[in-house]
């Protein structure tokens, strides 16, 4: 199959969400959590986090504008400059997903999909009890992208939590054993499996591909 602009752009509007969304590969499957001045906890799935920077570290994520309702995380966020991002692992997957529903201000995703909320190292936004692997972090900026409407938020890391068994002496995390999850599109689920580890690739010690 090939698609021209003009294929993309014919596509009905769900179509053309569901393949665009798919299409940059396996994303990151994480779930945000954060609070209101009020001390409403909030919580929703992103898939768009990636790294941005690791001295100090960087996170960013990227914020969809929804002109009919209101974006609770990014409300919090602006308010008390504060969020935490939680790995989302197999077992509790489907109740992740379903965080993304738009409910009201008041109501916590963290009561409606079971999930916990867990309180560490005094920082003013809740942990999901349930992630293994999540970290807290300190707004810095947000970036708006003029060409699509969105914002991109950035974090840097105050505190990471990751299970000792998951991390090598070089620092590398091993995401088959902190059971990660990854997402395509909006609503498919996969696990992830390390098949390979390579040393740093230098230009003088490229092996020798012919030899198979
Ligand atoms: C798999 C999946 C990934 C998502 N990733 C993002 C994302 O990266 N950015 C975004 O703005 N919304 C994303 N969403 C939508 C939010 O989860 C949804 O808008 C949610 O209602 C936001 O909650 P809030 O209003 O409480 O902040 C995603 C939804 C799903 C199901």
């Amino acid at each position: 199959m090939h698609f021209s602009k003009a294929d993309i752009i014919d596509l009905s509007r769900v179509k053309r969400l569901n393949m665009i969304n798919s299409v940059s590969g396996i994303k990151p499957g994480n779930l945000i959590g954060t609070q209101s001045n009020d001390g409403n906890t909030n919580l929703a799935i992103f898939s768009s986090i990636v790294h941005l920077g690791s001295n100090p570290g960087y996170l960013g994520f990227v914020m969809r504008p929804d002109e009919e309702v209101r974006r609770h995380t990014f409300e919090n966020i602006k308010a008390n400059k504060c969020f935490t991002v939680n790995h989302i692992h197999p077992d509790f997957v489907e109740r992740a997903h379903y965080t993304s529903a738009k409910f009201e201000a008041e109501i916590s995703e963290f009561d409606i999909c079971k999930l916990t909320e867990e309180y560490l190292y005094d920082f003013p936004a809740p942990f999901v009890k349930e992630s293994v692997l999540k970290m807290a972090l300190r707004h810095v900026e947000s970036i708006p992208i003029k060409s699509t409407n969105t914002t991109m938020i950035v974090g840097e890391i105050q505190h990471l939590i990751v299970p000792d068994h998951s991390m090598n002496e070089k620092g590398y995390i091993d995401l088959s054993q902190t059971n990660a999850i990854g997402i395509s599109g909006l609503n498919c689920y996969y696990t992830v499996e390390k098949i390979h580890e390579f040393p740093y690739a230098r230009v003088n010690e490229i092996p020798d591909f012919e030899k198979g």
